[in-house]
């Protein structure tokens, strides 16, 4: 089939104004719920788009790992091109796909870094193998082979052996403040509903429906 048939219709059901919750925060606990009760795979995940200093645009996937009053948190390697990017220009747009609910939350915001005793209270509470991918990647430089990684890896291993592992210096998190979120939910006929929160005064926020 050519790209140009694959289309569908979005039926899941429809989205009103007097459906949302006031806050975004609580809008997206609810619709994060009923994603996880739907049995999506890899509802956590959201595409991370960065701006590089000439203005050029960047996205990859990274997990949500917390939201709370700080925002959205994520971790990472902290010389990655991502944060060499948010180092530049803090301000960055996250989308979570839930396209099995025909839905999409994107969120616009900038972010902060995570306090580095919180980064490690993460760092320890993972999985022995990726805190050891953690030390073992210079994530986002050029490398010469798999095997140069796994090398890399069975050296950190033993480096290790019968110690807990350090959180890296270049390692860490950081918090999106949201500015603003979208809420998409498709429906038929491609009249799918939008709902824009954007910041008013104080903790309020306005609602706005867009056109599709
Ligand atoms: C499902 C999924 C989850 C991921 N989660 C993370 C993450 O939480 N942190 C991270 O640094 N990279 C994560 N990655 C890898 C990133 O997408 C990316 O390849 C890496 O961070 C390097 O990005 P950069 O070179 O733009 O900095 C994930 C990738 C996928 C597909």
């Amino acid at each position: 089939m050519s790209l140009k048939d694959e289309r569908r219709e979005y039926r899941y059901g429809k989205l009103d104004r007097a459906g949302l919750h006031e806050s975004p925060f609580a809008q997206f606990d609810i619709w994060m719920q009923q994603a996880q009760t739907a049995g999506l795979s890899d509802v956590t995940a959201m595409v991370l788009a960065t701006v590089d200093a000439a203005g050029q645009p960047r996205q990859r996937t990274v997990l949500l790992k917390e939201i709370s009053q700080h925002g959205l948190t994520f971790f990472t390697n902290l010389e990655s091109t991502k944060a060499r990017e948010m180092a530049t220009n803090a301000r960055v747009s996250v989308l979570f796909p839930w396209l099995a609910l025909d839905r999409q939350v994107s969120v616009m915001g900038s972010v902060t870094s995570v306090p580095v005793a919180d980064a490690q209270a993460y760092f320890s509470s993972r999985p022995r193998d990726s805190q050891l991918a953690a030390w073992t990647s210079a994530q986002s430089q050029p490398i010469a082979s798999r095997a140069v990684l796994d090398a890399e890896f069975e050296a950190t291993s033993a480096r290790f052996s019968g110690q807990e592992i350090p959180m890296p210096e270049f390692w860490g998190g950081f918090y999106i403040t949201p500015i603003a979120w979208e809420f998409w939910q498709g429906g038929e006929n491609r009249l799918h509903d939008r709902f824009r929160y954007s910041q008013g005064t104080k903790d309020t926020w306005i609602i706005e429906r867009l056109s599709p």
